[in-house]
Formats: structure tokens, C-alpha cells, sequence
């Protein structure tokens, strides 16, 4: 029977070569599976990631949308998702049928959609966006066409401080995780060690946003981190971006800031900790559980996407 840490990863390294496969992975899993990945990334270079691939099956270390939409990329791949209970609590704030009926509203209206949704909203969307280039895919649209921006309200309001845009409508969607960050709680860390930089995501409530260095995705953080002169950082996003942090920039460190209620261990993604490397191992083995969608709705996703990519 398989049991450490060596033996598990030897038999997916194996497995991966055996079967042709590449594991893509988010920062946010647990460091033991960022070690097994072949590519690490944040949303939107791993929907980059997973439209170049040159592999038979790719394994999604991540939550479901993120492999959804590496199926939705990928058609002609096997997609494998560790476990389909990783689910998203933004992506869960807005469903299919009332996205429809929420757009039908506002008939003139372009909709913009952050990634973490699942695919039938992508079906209804006509451009995507990441925490990486919500800004671009904004400013892409003529100033006077009104938006419709979902799920995530923070990252709807932080975009529209940033464009002036007083004509986009937000849909009324949050993270569990980036709401919960305490600003007095990150105000008496920043007294503690005067000299850090805050960096904040910017699906994080607006009042936080505002005491930031830095607002980015998690990929735009860690450029930030490396940039800078400054050698302490209080890092206001999910703490599994701490292990690539500390893995780019030994020398460096990094403050993990804590959610308002500390014993909730709530600065942490309870559904990207569901990938365990025991979940991985049984996924390559049985070619199971794999993301299926029907065409009609792939399709309709894809260009979502498309129109995304082509902007950035
Ligand atoms: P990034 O786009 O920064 O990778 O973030 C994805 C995400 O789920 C944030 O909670
Ligand atoms: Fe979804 Fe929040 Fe987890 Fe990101 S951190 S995957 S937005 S629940």
C-alpha cells in the first residue's frame, strides 16, 4: 500500500508519465500538491496553460471551475478533477437560471464575468475576466456601453473605482474566504512591522482594498513581492500563496493576515484543501472523476473565453 509522502508522489509522477498527463495546480492547494504539479499558476495562466497543452489528460488541482473551464478549452481532452466536491463560494453565489433572468433586466448591457463561475453563466457572458485583467477586459469596452459585472461585488467595485465607469451593474456575489480578512486586524499587524508592504486581492471588501500597497491577483502579488525593496509583506489573500512566496523569495517574508474570527481558519479555501495527494494518486489511476459538459453549452463558454484571451 502507498503510504508517505515519496511513495505517493513517485507513483503520480509514474502515472503521469504511463498515461500522458500534466497536473496543473493553483497556488492555493496545499503545498504537497503544488510539488506534483507541472505547471502553478493563477486563474488566468492556467486557463492559458490549459489551452496550449500538448497532453492526453490534464489533471486539475483546483476547484471546479477552474477545471470546467480547462475542459471548455480543451474538448478533445481528458479532464480529471481530484475531487468534484472542490466547488467555489463565488461561483456558487450565481447560478445559470438566475444569472438569465438577473441579464434579462438589462437587455443593452455587455456581460463581463470573472472565471469563477461555473459554465452555464459562461454560456451566458460575453467576455471573461480574471483577478489579472479585469482591468484590461473593462477598459476594452466602450466607455458608453453599459456592463453587467459578476458574481464578485468586491472585484465589480474595485474595477468600477478604477474606470469611473458609473454605468456597470454589479451581481451581488462574494468569497468566503477575501470577505472575512479583518482590516483592525491588519492595521495592528501593519503597527507590529511598520516597514511591511500590504498586499490585498481584490475580491477583499473595499475598506481593505483602500489600506493596500498592493491590489492584484494572486500572480500579480508575487511579481509585486519580488519587486519590491521591501523585505516584510502582509499578504491579505488565501495563505496557500505563502508556500510559492517563500519558495520565489527565501530571503523575504510574508505576514499571513488573519480573518476576523481566528479560530475559523478562514484565511484558507476549505474547497482548494480538498485536493489531497491521495485524491490525485486515485484520480490518475481510475481516469475518474472527469469534467463532462454537453457541446451546446462548451460552445457557448468557449467564446467567453476567447474574447478574453484575445484581449490578454
Ligand atoms: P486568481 O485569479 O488571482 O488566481 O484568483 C483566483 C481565486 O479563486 C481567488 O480567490
Ligand atoms: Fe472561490 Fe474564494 Fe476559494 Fe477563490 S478562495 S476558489 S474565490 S472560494
Amino acid at each position: 500500500m502507498v503510504e508517505n509522502f515519496a511513495q505517493l508522489t513517485s507513483r503520480i509522477e509514474q502515472l503521469k508519465k504511463e498515461k500522458n498527463a500534466v497536473i496543473l495546480a493553483h497556488y492555493y492547494t496545499r503545498p504537497q500538491v503544488q510539488a506534483v504539479a507541472d505547471f502553478l499558476g493563477d486563474s488566468l495562466a492556467l486557463s492559458v496553460k490549459a489551452k496550449e497543452i500538448d497532453a492526453k489528460i490534464i489533471l486539475f488541482a483546483g476547484v471546479h471551475f477552474m477545471a470546467e473551464t480547462a475542459k471548455v478549452l480543451s474538448p478533445d481532452k481528458k479532464v480529471l478533477i481530484p475531487n468534484p466536491e472542490a466547488g467555489c463560494s463565488l461561483a456558487e453565489s450565481c447560478n445559470a437560471e438566475d444569472f438569465a433572468a438577473f441579464k434579462a433586466q438589462y437587455p443593452d448591457h455587455l456581460v463581463v464575468s470573472y472565471v469563477n463561475t461555473t459554465v452555464g453563466v459562461k454560456a451566458l457572458t460575453d467576455v471573461c475576466c480574471t483577478s489579472s485583467n479585469a482591468l484590461e477586459v473593462v477598459k476594452s469596452i466602450p466607455a458608453d456601453k453599459p456592463i453587467i459585472f459578476a458574481p464578485d461585488r468586491n472585484l465589480g467595485g474595485y474595477i468600477k473605482k478604477l474606470t469611473g465607469r458609473d454605468n456597470m451593474v454589479l451581481w451581488d456575489g462574494a468569497c468566503h474566504v477575501h470577505e472575512e480578512f479583518s482590516l483592525e486586524k491588519i492595521l495592528e499587524l501593519k503597527k507590529e512591522h511598520p516597514e511591511a508592504k500590504i498586499v490585498v486581492h481584490p475580491e477583499c471588501k473595499a475598506v481593505v482594498a483602500a489600506v493596500a500597497d498592493y491590489v492584484g491577483s494572486t500572480a500579480g502579488i508575487l511579481s509585486y513581492c519580488g519587486e519590491s525593496e521591501a523585505s516584510e509583506f502582509i499578504v491579505v489573500t488565501e495563505a496557500g500563496i505563502l508556500a510559492e512566496m517563500k519558495r520565489k523569495f527565501p530571503n523575504k517574508s510574508f505576514i499571513p493576515a488573519p480573518p476576523v474570527d481566528s479560530t475559523c481558519g478562514c484565511n484558507e479555501c476549505r474547497y482548494m484543501k480538498m485536493v489531497s495527494l491521495e485524491s490525485i494518486l486515485a484520480c490518475l489511476e481510475n481516469e475518474a472523476p472527469e469534467i463532462v459538459m454537453d457541446e451546446a453549452t462548451r460552445k457557448a463558454a468557449e467564446r467567453s473565453i476567447l474574447n478574453m484571451i484575445a484581449i490578454k
